[in-house]
This record gives C-alpha cells, structure tokens and sequence, in this order.
C-alpha cells in the first residue's frame, strides 16, 4: 500500500518496515538502532542473517552514533560523492546492534541521492535498508514491484522509477588498499582521481565471498533463465525475450533495445526481468556486452547479469 512521508515516519517510529525509494533502487527501511524492527527487515525479505545491511543516513553528524576511527579519506569522499551511490565499510560503534551487521565488526554506510529518503531520515535517524526484493530476486526499481513482491502488505513511499537502476558501489575502508567490494555506477577510476595517492583495489568474486556476505547468495535472479547472446549464437527463441545492444531489425515479440544506452539498461534491467517473468517467458538473451572502458555503466551490468544467469 503507497503511504505519504509523514505516514512512513510514524510507521517507521513505531518500529515498522517501509519501503523507500533511492537514487539506486527501493530499500526495506527500518529504524538501525531498533533491532526488532531491524529484525522484521530480514523476516519479511527472508534474508539470511548473517548477511548485513547498510544504514543509511541524511548528514554526517549522524555519523558519530555509527562509526569509529574514521580515516580522512573518508572525509574526502564523501565530500566529493555524498550524496550518491557510494556505501563506505567502516569500523562500527559498539552502540550499532548486532543484527544490522551480522555479527561484523565493521558497518557499512550510505547517504541517498533523493529528497525523499533524506526527509524520512531526517525525521527518523538512521535506517537500515536492503533492497526492498525478497531475498534473491531483482531489485525493485519501482514502488509497484515492492507492491508485487510483498502482495501489497508493505507500506510504500512512491519516489517513481529509480534512476540509477542498479545497487550502490560498497567500498571497504578498513583495509589496505581500500576494496570495491561491489561494483556500482562509482568507479574505482573515479574513486582514485580523488585519491590519488591510494591505489583502490577491486576485490576477485571468491574472495568477495569471504568479505562481503552478501555475495556468496544468490541475486538479482528473475524465474526466466538469463542468457548471454554472443554474436556467433543463433537466436532464434521465438518466445524469448531480448535485451540488444544494437538497432539491428529484429522480428521479436519481447524485445528491448537501448541503443547503446548502458544508462538506460542499468535503470531498466530489473525491470525488465521482472517484465520476462510477468510475461511467463522461460528465457531472457542478453546480448554481450562490449569491454568496460566504453561506460562506467558496464562493469556494474555485467556483475549483475553475470550473477543472474542460469535458472
Ligand atoms: O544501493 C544500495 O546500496 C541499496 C539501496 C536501498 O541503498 N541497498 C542495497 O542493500 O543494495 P543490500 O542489503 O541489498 O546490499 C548490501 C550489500 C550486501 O552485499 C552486504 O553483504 C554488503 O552490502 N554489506 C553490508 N554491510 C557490510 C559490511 N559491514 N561489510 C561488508 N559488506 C557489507
Ligand atoms: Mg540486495
């Protein structure tokens, strides 16, 4: 059920799940330094509990309840990219539950790009939020996907389409060199113009799997199967859905081109998964895609279809 702000933050005082809109995709939002209310978070998305969450935040003043022995990088990033798709990994504060990091010593941190979760935690403090999906499926870009995962039982705040379309980039500043732990529409090549004295790692897919939970479960995942479409293979699946690169003619029914617009196919992407399965289409091709220092959209795109693929 959509609900206005003001709605939303007496829901969310009184220990309730909202989903709120980002500039990346609808989060799960639920006071941090409530653990039951954080607790209902993984309840309704059926998300493992040793999978922590990010806090989100709307000034850096709200910073001090969370972290400690925060680097001076810290500063100027988060001066250069906050608002913005950016969650820093810092060492947490005692006083930050357990639950919200898994049993981590670490938390992970974002401040959203988008009036509407600024006003909310502007009058709530600090709020945990994953991905407002159940555990495994695409994110939700939109408020009516929330409202078709959860039957309509969670409140919505209506923030329209997400205009990045895909998650924050995590970045781990408690360790040397710093790690992109997840990849997002902030590169490592734009995180080291602004530290150019650092040199930012980006971390392999197996060690990921010890360092950010997260990443050893299953994501982003529609019903439909998700397939790579290489030049070479025919594609001839009259009932499948397309996502193409190109403007060439194609006489497909479900069909997506975006012209080479990596933008466009990063808001769209989960959307369109969602769209296949709605459709009750088994598979989805995706045309390969070309090497990332065409778009900083690129390498983001290709580490969520690489993780969708396969049913
Ligand atoms: O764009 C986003 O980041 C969205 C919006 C709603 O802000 N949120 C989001 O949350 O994608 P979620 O929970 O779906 O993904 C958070 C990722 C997970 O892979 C999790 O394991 C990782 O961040 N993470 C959270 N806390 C961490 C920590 N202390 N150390 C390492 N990784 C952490
Ligand atoms: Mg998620």
């Amino acid at each position: 059920m959509i609900v206005s702000l003001p709605k939303a933050i007496s829901l969310i005082k009184s220990g309730h799940v909202v989903a709120m809109p980002t500039e990346t995709v609808y989060g799960l939002a639920a006071e941090a330094f409530n653990a039951n209310a954080v607790r209902k978070t993984f309840d309704v998305k059926e998300r493992p509990a040793d999978n922590p969450l990010i806090v989100h935040i709307s000034s850096l003043n709200q910073l001090a309840f969370l972290a400690t022995t925060i680097p001076d990088d810290f500063y100027t990033l988060a001066q250069a990219f906050w608002p913005g798709p950016l969650t820093f990994v810092l060492h947490k504060k005692n006083e930050v539950p357990d639950i919200v990091t898994g049993g981590l010593e670490t938390v992970a941190v974002r401040m959203p790009d988008h009036p509407i979760p600024l006003a909310l935690i502007k009058a709530t403090g600090p709020l945990t939020a994953p991905s407002a999906n159940k555990s495994g499926k695409p994110s939700p870009t939109k408020a009516s996907h929330v409202e078709k995962d959860y039957n309509g039982e969670i409140p919505v705040l209506d923030g329209g389409a997400s205009e990045i379309g895909l998650e924050s980039t995590v970045l781990d500043l408690t360790v040397q060199p710093y790690t992109i732990l997840r990849q997002g529409k902030i590169s490592a090549d734009e995180l080291a113009d602004v530290l150019p004295k650092h040199q930012i790692s980006v971390r392999a897919e197996t060690d990921q799997l010890k360092k950010s939970p997260g990443t050893k479960y299953t994501h982003y995942k529609p019903d439909a199967k998700v397939h790579w479409l290489n030049p070479e293979d025919s594609h001839t699946d009259t009932n499948g859905y397309y996502i193409l690169h190109s403007d060439r003619n194609c006489s497909f029914k479900k069909i997506f081109q975006y012209s080479g617009d990596f933008h466009a196919l990063a808001s769209d992407l989960y959307d369109h998964f969602r769209t296949a399965d709605y459709l009750n289409t088994q598979n989805i091709y995706i045309e390969s895609l070309p090497s990332d220092e065409i778009h900083r959209m690129i390498a983001p795109l290709r580490d969520r279809i690489n993780r969708a693929l396969g049913s």
